[in-house]
């Protein structure tokens, strides 16, 4: 029982039961964009066991108090807009705080902590990126995602997309995932895992705090998108 839980992959998880994102948060066990792991090798790769990994995906079990989440359930059209009226905005509301706290943070404590150099630049970077990823998502990819399910439900002509497959912007997405996934674990490792230092006064702390709250949110995001819409609307394309 146990062996073949742990070949479980660790996306499969989070699309099961959401609650396990924060178990796999806990142990910094990436299911977003390498989420194709089995639990046994992520846990390998983290130095982790998975044992204790597998204790805590048990209490979830449990718990049946948390109301379930299951967005796999849902349809692809409401998927699509869940994630743009909760990630995208949340992204989008988030950013003009976080941007100008960072230059602040950087202005007053870059001398005595030059890890905050390669902070801002990663969090600068990640804020253009994601804007612009967000929207080529609103207007080219989630727009056909929705009308391939209205011409499934027969409301309207189903039409190939000018871009020939969805796999294509599906493809470039996940690169764009990957590398917004790369500057998110470059941040963790240079925050010390968001640990403000010893000498950080209150604009310190509150940076550090949104960034890992900005992290949290992203690693959602990123698993709603790779895990669960991508590749339904692969099948959903396929069975046209
Ligand atoms: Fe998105
Ligand atoms: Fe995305």
């Amino acid at each position: 029982m146990m062996e073949r839980t742990i070949e479980k992959t660790v996306k499969q998880f989070v699309t099961d039961d959401y609650r396990a994102a924060a178990v796999f948060e806990k142990y910094a066990i990436d299911f977003c964009c390498n989420g194709g792991k089995t639990l046994d090798e992520a846990c390998r790769v983290n130095g982790v066991d998975p044992e204790t990994v597998l204790l805590d995906l048990e209490d979830l079990r449990n718990d049946s108090g948390t109301e379930a989440f299951r967005p796999a359930e849902w349809d692809l059209d409401a998927l699509a807009d869940f994630i743009v009226n909760t990630h995208h905005r949340y992204v989008r509301r988030t950013l003009p705080v976080l941007v100008p706290h960072v230059e602040k943070v950087l202005s007053v404590h870059g001398q005595n902590h030059p890890e905050l150099a390669g902070i801002a630049e990663h969090v600068y970077a990640l804020a253009t990126e994601l804007t612009s990823h967000m929207q080529k998502e609103e207007m080219v990819l989630f727009p056909f995602i929705k009308a391939m399910v209205a011409a499934k439900t027969g409301q309207t002509q189903y039409n190939r997309p000018p871009f020939g497959s969805i796999r294509f912007p599906i493809a470039q997405m996940e690169a764009e995932h990957s590398s917004a996934g790369d500057s998110l674990s470059y941040l963790r490792t240079a925050t010390q895992g968001y640990t403000p230092p010893a000498d950080a006064c209150t604009t310190f702390i509150i940076t550090y705090r949104e960034l890992a709250e900005f992290e949290r949110d992203l690693h959602q995001h990123i698993h709603l998108e790779n895990n669960i819409l991508f590749p339904r609307a692969i099948a959903l394309e396929q069975s046209f």
